[in-house]
């Protein structure tokens, strides 16, 4: 590449000096990391947008992260890495060095906070440094600024109690601004390095490891065991297999054999509908327990989309040991992909077995959820608002609508083998037309109420009183609990055309994101063509 560089890179005729070489060359393989991981970014089915400015400078980082949520939705994370070195001792630096290093990691952090909402973050991880909290001759400026940053993530955390924030103090990394030189004196010090894998692992840990909620952390080169199951556990990403379940089903998903995919496409591919994955996580809970029925779920949890962006996927349920809790009994169940090394937890619930169902509970519907009228009728709502082709058109009439909920009538599923080759069972256990009907409600919601659509992303309580839902429908009626920015909270309630509550979501909980509008819309009107069709 330096020869290369050396016959092409330099306009002018002279031979370059060697640093100038060596900074051509190091530009040259930065923007060659950058746009491999663009494309690895792209592969997964993901999008990536690569700006470039300088952080020190606040007018732009507001200008940019502006232009961004315009164009891609809400800023749910931040990672602030943007560190230079200026190693010198203090009598030899100067106060435009010191500025330098102090304001690329200070002021910078200050911009990115000043232009985001208090309450958009999920995470904001912060690359601090050992030299922060022990010094490191030649880098006064460097250990101040990354000092502040581990305090400033403290402060951060108090006010933004719903975001993971966390200071990272690296050690020295195997790459980035650790020189071949540096390494070695690293090395003659005893000081190991972080290679770029466990260092990028150690990375995507911290941000999954909420419980403790420590808010600044110390990462070397040799990072200590978990000390117990439990702290294995909670060092795992969230969608990181939990360990201890054993499968009891698989099942390879494909769309020849899965027609219903086929109306359940997002940005372009065949995503697992949320009330399938709630089907199939009750019958992985079943499998080992005949006798007992299905009550529900508590806690049920996506944590990583089943897309079938690459062709089919083999999913597998497995479930723990059953245990009995109070008057019922409860099987922790996790959908997973991928090998045995390196299985991806997609949804994960704790199952409620019973052996005879509870009495329902009375509902009364409060009398001003339906008092306006939607402003879609049906086939506007499904052609304009919502992604979901004819197998999932489970919406029959919008009842009425108000800044409280929304209330319709729903259609029951046909039986499975109309929806799949193969079915697991002959009969739903739940009604998944039924539940993701509702999960469409919330959707709808959003969009009339909020101006934005949704998906939803977890269910704190899911109850059914009935082993069989009616074949010719039920009423639903979704009342909205709470709102914060990007995330509504709502519980639905179904009930027959007596009244009797046939089942209950409660805490279910849809992700706001106006970017979602894009990948909602039918491919065919977005350049790059089809990559599916409904084919019902
Ligand atoms: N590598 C380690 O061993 C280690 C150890 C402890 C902490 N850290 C911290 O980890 C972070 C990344 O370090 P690294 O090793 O990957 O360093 P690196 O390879 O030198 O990368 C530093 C990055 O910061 C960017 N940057 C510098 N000044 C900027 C400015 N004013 N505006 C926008 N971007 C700016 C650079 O962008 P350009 O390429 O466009 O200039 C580059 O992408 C730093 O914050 C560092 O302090 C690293």
């Amino acid at each position: 590449i330096k020869r290369a560089l050396l016959e092409h890179g330099f306009t002018h005729h002279e031979t370059p000096a060697p640093p100038d070489l060596e900074v051509a060359y190091r530009h040259h393989i930065a923007n060659r990391e950058v746009a491999d991981t663009i494309a690895g970014i792209e592969r997964a089915g993901g999008r990536a947008v690569y700006r470039s400015i300088d952080v020190r400078d606040g007018e732009a980082v507001a200008t940019t992260l502006a232009d961004i949520r315009r164009s891609l939705g809400p800023i749910h994370g931040l990672i602030h890495a943007a560190g230079v070195l200026e190693d010198r001792w203090i009598d030899d630096k100067t106060v435009e060095q010191f500025a330098r290093v102090f304001d690329t990691k200070v002021a910078s952090l200050r911009h990115l906070l000043e232009a985001v909402e208090p309450e958009e973050l999920a995470f904001l991880a912060l690359f601090s440094s050992v030299s922060g909290r022990f010094g490191r001759q030649g880098q006064v400026d460097y250990a101040m600024a990354n000092e502040v940053l581990n305090k400033v993530a403290q402060r951060q955390a108090s006010l933004r109690p719903s975001c993971r924030v966390v200071a990272i103090d690296w050690g020295p990394w195997d790459g980035g601004m650790v020189t071949p030189a540096l390494k070695r004196d690293f090395a003659r010090a005893g000081v190991g390095v972080i290679s770029l894998k466990a260092g990028a692992r150690s990375l995507l840990d911290e941000l999954a490891y909420t419980e403790t909620r420590a808010t600044e952390v110390v990462i070397g080169d040799v990072l200590p065991e978990p000390a117990d199951d439990d702290a294995a556990r909670r060092a795992q990403p969230a969608s990181a297999a939990q360990p201890g379940l054993s499968p009891v089903f698989e099942r390879r998903l494909d769309i020849d054999r899965h027609a219903f995919l086929n109306s359940h496409v997002i940005g372009g591919y065949p995503v697992l509908p949320v009330a399938v994955m709630q089907e199939w996580l009750g019958h992985g809970a079943l499998h080992d327990n005949p006798g007992l029925l299905l009550g529900g779920f508590a806690e049920f949890r996506v944590l990583k989309g089943v897309i079938l962006s690459n062709g089919p996927r083999d999913l597998r349920v497995v479930v723990s040991k059953i245990r009995r809790h109070d008057e019922c009994f409860e099987v922790d169940v996790e959908l997973r992909s991928g090998p045995d090394e390196e299985e991806t937890a997609h949804a994960r619930a704790r199952a409620i077995l019973l052996s005879t169902l509870p009495t329902a509970p009375d509902y009364t519907q409060p009398p001003r959820l339906n008092e306006e009228n939607y402003g879609y009728s049906v086939d506007a709502a499904y052609r304009e608002v919502l992604f979901h082709g004819p197998y999932f058109h489970g919406i029959e009439s919008i009842d009425g609508y108000s800044s409280d909920g929304i209330v319709a009538h729903v259609r029951s599923a046909p039986p499975p083998a109309d929806w799949m080759d193969d079915p697991l069972r002959t009969a739903w256990l739940g009604d998944p037309l039924i539940v993701d009907a509702g999960l469409q409600m919330g959707i709808l919601w959003c969009h009339k109420a909020l101006g934005c659509v949704s998906l939803p992303t977890f269910g704190a309580r899911y109850r059914q009183y009935t082993d069989a839902f009616p074949t010719d429908g039920v009423v639903a009626a979704l009342e909205i609990r709470e709102q914060i920015p990007h995330r509504v909270t709502g519980d639905i309630t179904f009930v027959d055309a007596s009244g009797t509550v046939l089942a209950r979501m409660e805490g279910y909980a849809w992700t706001v994101d106006p970017s979602l509008r894009d990948a909602f819309r039918p491919l065919v009107a977005q350049s790059g063509g089809s990559r599916t069709s409904d084919a019902r």
